[in-house]
């Protein structure tokens, strides 16, 4: 089989990675890839934008499946370019992707089919808005409607915040167009949780649960960035309150996209908040997670190409899907500076001396033969073990065997399960 990936982050890596495992794949191919994949995949410089030249690729090339690995596309209809041109795609089309694209839409959807969430108001107009913000009170979260790097979302603890990013989104229009609408939400509190699903229409096979650290500093502190380090699974939270996570959120929400005639096939993300009154929605992606995939594809035991053809070809309630009991970890090294503006270009040294992890890349690139920086978050340390604790040793001591000049990583990753 010859296989198509859509990305050049971390997650594309490790999808990459995952695939490779596979007896029945032939080639990899990644557009546009990075220096990290370019070892596993045959690197071609399609922009994950270029739909049309991607099918064409897909066509020209025999491709068997492609896989979209990030969001913009996903969005913006990649998956119902390449269908309407015959090419068998695996994620959601456009009409689905939306449950990611635009937080008013989903939001609307969790309030109309019942679905625990947090309680919130949309608002296109700038002087409601703040008007309603001064009513609630803070804490209280802002978020921009559509797309925005991960940076669209501002839990703001004080009115003066509140007010900043309503301005900074609906007047400055830092996010552009994606801040034409704004929902405002309900602060929860409680401990996060990540579970990806593998999903086709109402049917749904959840992956290991995991949880994220979106704030760039130690204790979850300094802005938020697009993830700064994952574990899996989680052996703090009780199994009853995963299945309830399962049962009261993700299985309704399936079913729900398809009553409402948009059936979502694909990976289905959930980001959950646990609080006392029990699990509650933050948000759905249309996708794999990153720095999400790099640890629950490192436990997946099943072939993940089979997976996907399952999702497909109608056959994903049948399908065997194994997961390892062992624990994974990886640690994001990200350039200095980040998620503000930071340098690009910058030599990489130590990668060879990595012993017990996998390391995945997510912003490199090749410079005369040399590995260099090519984005904010570079690198995703991940390794295996027993248990978390192990697989944390291992990621860390492989992380201080890397260095580049502004490096930068969270010392703290995994610790929320060991407490
Ligand atoms: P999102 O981009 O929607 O995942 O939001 C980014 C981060 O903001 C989440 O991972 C949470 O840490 C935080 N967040 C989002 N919504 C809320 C909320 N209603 N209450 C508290 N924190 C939130
Ligand atoms: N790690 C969060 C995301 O992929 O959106």
């Amino acid at each position: 089989m010859r296989i198509l990936v859509i990305g050049k982050g971390g997650r594309e890596h490790a999808i990459i990675w995952a695939l490779k495992k596979s007896a029945s794949i032939a080639h990899i191919y990644c557009a546009p890839g990075n220096a990290g994949i370019a070892e596993l995949a045959e690197c071609v410089p399609i922009k994950e934008s270029e739909f049309q030249q991607i099918a064409q690729f897909a066509l020209d090339y025999a491709i068997d499946l492609v896989v979209v690995g990030p969001d913009d596309p996903l969005a913006d209809g990649i998956v119902d370019v390449l269908e309407e041109r015959g090419v068998p795609v695996f994620g959601p089309r456009k009409n689905a992707a939306i449950i990611e694209g635009s937080k008013v839409f989903t939001k609307d959807l969790l309030k109309k089919y019942n679905i625990p969430t947090a309680a919130y108001e949309s608002f296109e107009d700038y002087d409601a808005a703040i008007a309603y913000v001064r009513r609630q009170g803070a804490p209280i979260v802002i978020k921009a409607d559509g797309l925005a790097a991960g940076k669209g979302v501002i839990v703001a603890q004080t009115l003066e915040e509140a007010e900043q990013a309503l301005k900074e989104i609906m007047v400055d229009k830092v996010f552009g167009k994606s801040g034409s609408q704004v929902v405002i939400e309900e602060f929860l509190q409680g401990q996060e949780m990540s579970i990806l699903s593998f999903v086709d229409g109402d049917v749904v096979r959840p992956m290991v649960p995991s949880q994220d650290h979106k704030q760039v500093f130690d204790g979850d502190k300094g802005p938020n960035t697009g993830g700064m380090g994952t574990y899996s699974p989680l052996p703090h939270i009780a199994q009853s309150v995963i299945d309830e996570a399962i049962e009261t959120i993700i299985k309704p929400t399936a079913e729900a996209m398809v009553k409402e005639g948009r059936p979502f096939r694909g990976v289905l993300f959930a980001g959950l908040m646990i609080t006392k009154d029990g699990p509650k929605t933050i948000e759905f992606n249309a996708r794999f997670g990153d720095p999400e995939t790099q640890v629950v594809l490192s436990l997946l035991e099943t072939d993940l190409i089979d997976i996907f053809l399952a999702t497909i070809n109608g056959r994903l309630k049948d399908m065997d899907i194994r997961w390892s009991d062992e624990s994974a970890v990886c640690v994001i090294l990200a350039s200095g500076g980040y998620p503000g503006s930071y340098p690009k270009g910058i030599p990489i040294h130590g990668l060879d001396e990595v012993q017990e992890s996998v390391v995945f890349h997510a912003g490199t690139a090749l410079k005369d033969g040399q590995v260099v920086t090519d984005g904010g978050r570079v690198l995703g340390v991940t390794a295996r073990g027993a248990t978390i604790e192990e697989a944390r040793a291992k990621a860390y001591a492989d992380a201080e065997r890397i260095r580049f000049e502004g490096m930068q990583y969270r010392k703290d990753i995994a610790l929320k399960a060991l407490l």
